[in-house]
């Protein structure tokens, strides 16, 4: 399994402080091994730091170039990471070559939100920030992907912080806005 731990992609890091809640959880609720990934090694101690190594091991590593073998990880998760890594189509090829199925957090931005969606044009991630595009993506990739558990939320543009090494700029949204929470499911 692999999972990413709670965490900003922002090279000016958010105010939230990443520490690995979904992996917390599927620690508590699973008894397999899982594999936690991110691109900072500043991220991934934190989260080493707060969660140990039983049943935990931890790889520096960008999601658009994974060190697994083809189809060599059943379950792929993460929350809400999928709309922080840029070139959304590279990084949905990636996962689908070493995975199996994908299980994501996610959000989307109405359609109609040109603020935002501008912002993520800029750091290449707005394919995956509207529905419409998202399953597009998704599907030249080759996953199937379904929508469940949608839930409106407000969401209010991110705050200034400082540097975490090794990762980019997010910081979306730039303007308040509504948006989709909701789960992923791919295979
Ligand atoms: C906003 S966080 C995801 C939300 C986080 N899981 C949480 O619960 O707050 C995005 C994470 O993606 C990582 N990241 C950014 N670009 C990446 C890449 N190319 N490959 C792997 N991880 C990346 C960041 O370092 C960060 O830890």
């Amino acid at each position: 399994m692999w999972s990413r731990p709670c965490g900003t992609a922002r090279d000016r890091s958010s105010t939230s402080q990443p520490d690995g809640k979904l992996l917390h959880l599927l620690l508590s609720e699973l008894l397999r091994s899982l594999v936690a990934t991110d691109v900072s090694p500043t991220i991934l101690a934190r989260v080493r730091r707060r969660l140990g190594e039983e049943r935990i091991s931890y790889i520096v590593a960008d999601a658009r170039e994974l060190p697994f073998e083809d189809g060599s990880i059943p379950t792929l998760v993460t929350h809400l990471g999928l709309a922080n890594v840029p070139d959304s189509q590279r990084l949905l090829h990636e996962l689908r070559r070493v995975g199996g199925e994908l299980v994501a957090t996610h959000v989307f931005y109405p359609e109609d939100d040109e603020e935002n969606r501008a912002a993520a044009r800029e750091i290449g991630v707005e394919a995956l920030l509207v529905r419409s595009t998202m399953l597009a993506t998704f599907r030249e990739a080759g996953w199937e992907v379904g929508v469940e558990i949608e839930q409106p939320v407000h969401a209010r543009p991110t705050p200034e912080s400082e540097l975490v090494a090794g990762v980019r700029i997010d910081g979306l949204p730039v303007a308040p806005t509504t948006a989709t929470w909701c789960v992923l499911r791919a295979s």
